[in-house]
């Protein structure tokens, strides 16, 4: 069930693994979580203990990083031997392998109702305070979108650090980018020296995507902001006011989890106070997880985590960084659009995308081929290296199928075969999702319908023509947002009664910063360079929420993670607010479910105000850990907490964890379809409002049978703020639908708020 071990959360790469060298006695590095309050008397402080624990099972090995803040322990590089052995010591949690995890913006304030004008209530004076730490590629301090004009000093107990090295002076940060640092010790040990001819050794992002998330989160505001025209406009993060800090764990060969874990350790001493990890791997145990593990940490510490869900979708299943103190965010499109038409012989006219500038195709026609028919290789159609032949396509549109390699890489080698455009076509695999492209050549990408319509075209007509012209940027596209094909899905595989992800934002065709160390389409051969991108990627939506979560929290110090999530879900909305129905899903054109975005999408003028929250605790979440059936080791490998024993005298159940969505799992009766299955959650919510009566309604939507649902009581009334009511919600399902799953959606409202949260069934 649970797709390739690691995911790739930025559209634009198609992955190049590194493989490491079986040197080095065929040692790898590890991650040793310690239980802190197990240290022997005999030593008076930790760094010793663990490296008198490390001798022990190995004569040579070097720590690479100690951790003391989010986890308790160090990572180093052993023998499979040695990590067994080193297993079994006393006061050893767990011995982890690394894993390797991969990094998986203008118009949006304005689409998301950030408006200099309405946005009063979120830049509250307390909006400078925030510290966003971004764990990414780095960052390139000199864009405009770090300028610090009108900041006061940094925040009082800022203790992070502007560190040098290579192209990175301590000068580089200011009172916008207040921190900068780079982690590379895990990296190094994997793949060996960093190569300085390619990499810098520093917090200098050589490759864009960090300097794009961080000023989606955070960037000052920058006027006449463009690429190459396309997008233009206003550029600015979604907390101008707030603070930023960059924590460089991804490289060339990937982000590695002793290295992550690091940054998190030392973020959270630093004194962020939201945490955005646009990276991704594996679906595992939360024990296992390394991002997991620091953010549980992180998160016990105030600080909020907001992770990409990954771009796993549209297929099911496919939702990673699902722990349920992490949010996790999927993409949606914005009304923005940069339609670029292919007009054929015909005389039909179709609409794909692209970002393509230059010098334009003449308005008459060129001969137009598919590429798998001027190729000399069985998979020509993907046009890859070395297989097109040039006196097939010399001056020539090429249609390419989209798929393998890298779609600009694409259509640099149709240029390079002498092509004169692209018209890149979807298969099955990607359907209708289309990604605008800065590429190298006039191109076009089209959906799959449209590709068929085309291909069609191709077969049948004796001289196929087409040429290609670009419409430039369109505003006001609808509908939108629309769910985007590639946001990883539902249900969550780790734990099946937590709904993920939780919601979603804008996450195609973002425009922001970008590094000066790359072109656009970060071919070595693209020698432009932009002071903005325009990507695609969850990794792009989640900077999104990290954003707004500053702002929320600058909004409302008092509030603690759990809250600020609370009010970003309950708030979300999944129907157009012009009226246009239900949120569709950009990969089938249907209609989306709370599997696709959550809640919904983000609307952050309302989650300023949402009337009632759902808190949680770390004490919660170590319940809910009871109610996973860990053990005590599991237990203090996540949450630090050495010789916790859940209660054998209560009953813990997932459905008691008060989190902002009902995630229903009906097990389906044993032999009698009659027999009525009845599955109960509790809540316990906050008035953070006036003074107020809300009632509850329940919709569902399940074909081939109704689910009944009562909320108990359905009236919930507060006479204060910091009130709390608790209530139940008992969902029974009276026989087995035809479907193996359903929604549905609980809102509370008092006629001015509405908390709405969302319900998915399964039967299993
Ligand atoms: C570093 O990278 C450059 C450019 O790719 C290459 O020419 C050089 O050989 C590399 N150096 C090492 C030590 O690998
Ligand atoms: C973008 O540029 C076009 C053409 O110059 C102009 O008409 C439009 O108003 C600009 N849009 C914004 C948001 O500045
Ligand atoms: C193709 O269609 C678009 C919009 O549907 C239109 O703006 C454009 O002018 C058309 N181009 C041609 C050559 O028909
Ligand atoms: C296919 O054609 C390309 C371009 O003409 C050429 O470089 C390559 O060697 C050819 N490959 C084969 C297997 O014939
Ligand atoms: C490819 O070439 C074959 C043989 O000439 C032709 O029958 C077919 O229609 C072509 N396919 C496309 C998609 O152009
Ligand atoms: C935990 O153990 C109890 C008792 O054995 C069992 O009923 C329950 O299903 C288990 N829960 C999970 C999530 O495995
Ligand atoms: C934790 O448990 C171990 C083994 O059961 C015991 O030796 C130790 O004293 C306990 N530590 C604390 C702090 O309770």
């Amino acid at each position: 069930m649970a797709p390739a071990a690691l995911l790739l959360l930025l559209l634009l790469y198609s992955s190049s693994f590194c493989h490491v060298a079986a040197a080095e006695e065929k040692r790898r590095t590890y991650i040793v979580h310690m239980a802190k309050s197990r240290m022997p008397a005999t030593f008076a402080e930790h760094g010793p203990w663990y490296y008198a624990s490390l001798r022990s099972v190995s004569d040579s090995a070097e720590i690479l990083y100690s951790y003391d803040t989010v986890s308790h322990g160090f990572s180093t590089r052993l023998t499979l031997a040695e990590a067994a052995a080193l297993e079994s010591r006393e006061g050893v949690l767990s011995v982890l392998p690394e894993l390797r995890y991969e990094i998986h913006t203008t118009r949006t304030p304005k689409f998301l109702g950030l408006d200099e004008s309405d946005g009063h209530l979120l830049q509250a004076d307390t909006a400078s305070d925030v510290v966003v730490g971004v764990l990414d590629t780095g960052v390139w301090p000199e864009r405009k979108s770090f300028d610090d004009t009108g900041f006061g000093p940094v925040p009082a107990g800022w203790k992070g650090a502007c560190e040098e090295g290579k192209n990175f002076k301590a000068t580089s940060c200011n009172r916008k980018l207040i921190g900068a640092r780079f982690f590379s010790k895990g990296y190094e040990a994997s793949t060996g020296p960093i190569n300085g001819t390619t990499e810098s050794r520093s917090p200098r992002d050589d490759n864009g995507h960090g300097t794009h998330t961080a000023t989606t989160s955070a960037g000052s505001v920058v006027t006449d902001a463009s690429l190459f025209g396309f997008a233009n406009g206003t550029a600015r993060g979604m907390a101008t006011r707030a603070r930023v800090a960059a924590y460089k764990v991804c490289w060339a060969g990937g982000c590695f989890s002793s290295d992550i874990l690091a940054a998190m350790d030392r973020a959270v001493d630093d004194g962020c106070q939201v945490l955005s990890l646009s990276l991704g791997g594996e679906m595992t145990e939360y024990y296992r997880d390394s991002v997991a593990i620091g953010a549980f940490n992180a998160m016990e510490k105030g600080l909020l985590i907001s992770c990409s869900a990954g771009n796993g979708g549209p297929s099911a299943f496919s939702v990673t960084n699902v722990a349920p103190w992490i949010v996790t965010v999927g993409a949606g499109t914005i009304d923005r659009d940069f339609p670029a038409y292919v007009v054929l012989g015909n005389g039909k006219n179709y609409t794909g995308v692209s970002l393509y500038s230059g010098k334009l195709l003449p308005k008459s026609p060129l001969p137009f081929v598919y590429a798998g028919n001027a190729s000399n290789a069985t998979d020509g159609n993907f046009c890859m290296q070395g297989t097109l032949m040039r006196e097939k396509v010399a001056g020539k549109i090429v249609l390419c199928d989209r798929g393998i390699i890298r779609r600009t890489q694409k259509g640099y080698l149709v240029r390079e075969a002498g092509g004169a455009g692209m018209v890149l076509a979807n298969t099955d695999a990607n359907g209708e999702e289309l990604v605008a492209d800065v590429h190298l050549l006039p191109a076009s990408a089209v959906g799959q319908k449209t590709g068929d319509a085309i291909r069609d075209y191709l077969r049948s007509d004796k001289n196929p023509t087409a040429t290609i012209v670009f419409g430039g940027t369109k505003i006001g596209v609808r509908p939108s947002p629309v769910v985007a094909a590639f946001t990883s899905r539902g249900p969550n595989v780790v734990t099946s009664e937590i709904l993920k992800p939780d919601l979603i934002a804008p996450g195609v065709n973002i425009l922001a910063g970008w590094t000066g160390a790359a072109g656009p389409t970060q071919l070595s051969v693209d020698s432009r360079r932009v002071e903005f991108n325009i990507i695609s990627g969850t990794s792009m939506s989640c900077p999104h929420v990290s954003g707004i979560a500053a702002l929320l929290k600058g909004a409302h110090p008092d509030w603690s993670p759990a809250a600020v999530r609370s009010a970003l879900m309950t708030t979300a909305y999944s129907a157009y607010l012009g009226g246009d129905g239900g949120l569709l899903d950009g990969a089938t054109g249907k209609a989306a479910t709370p599997f696709d975005y959550g809640a919904g999408h983000v609307d952050p003028p309302r989650a300023v105000d949402p009337g009632l929250i759902y808190d949680l605790t770390a004490e919660d979440y170590i319940d809910f850990l009871c109610a996973l059936n860990y053990t005590s080791r599991h237990i203090a490998a996540v949450a630090k907490r050495t010789n916790y024993t859940c209660d054998a005298a209560r009953t813990y159940a997932v459905s008691g964890l008060n989190y902002p969505s009902f995630a229903v799992a009906f097990q389906r009766a044993s032999g009698a379809g009659a027999s009525v299955a009845t599955v109960k959650h509790t809540r316990t919510v906050t008035n953070v409002g006036d003074p107020g009566t809300y009632k509850s309604t329940v919709t569902t939507s399940v074909a081939g049978g109704a689910v009944k649902v009562v909320v108990e009581p359905a009236e919930l009334s507060f006479a204060n703020k910091g009130e709390k009511r608790s209530y139940t919600v008992s969902f029974s399902s009276p026989s087995l639908p035809s479907v193996l799953s359903g929604f549905g959606r609980l809102e509370w409202s008092d006629g001015k708020h509405v908390v709405a949260s969302p319900i998915a069934f399964t039967w299993t």
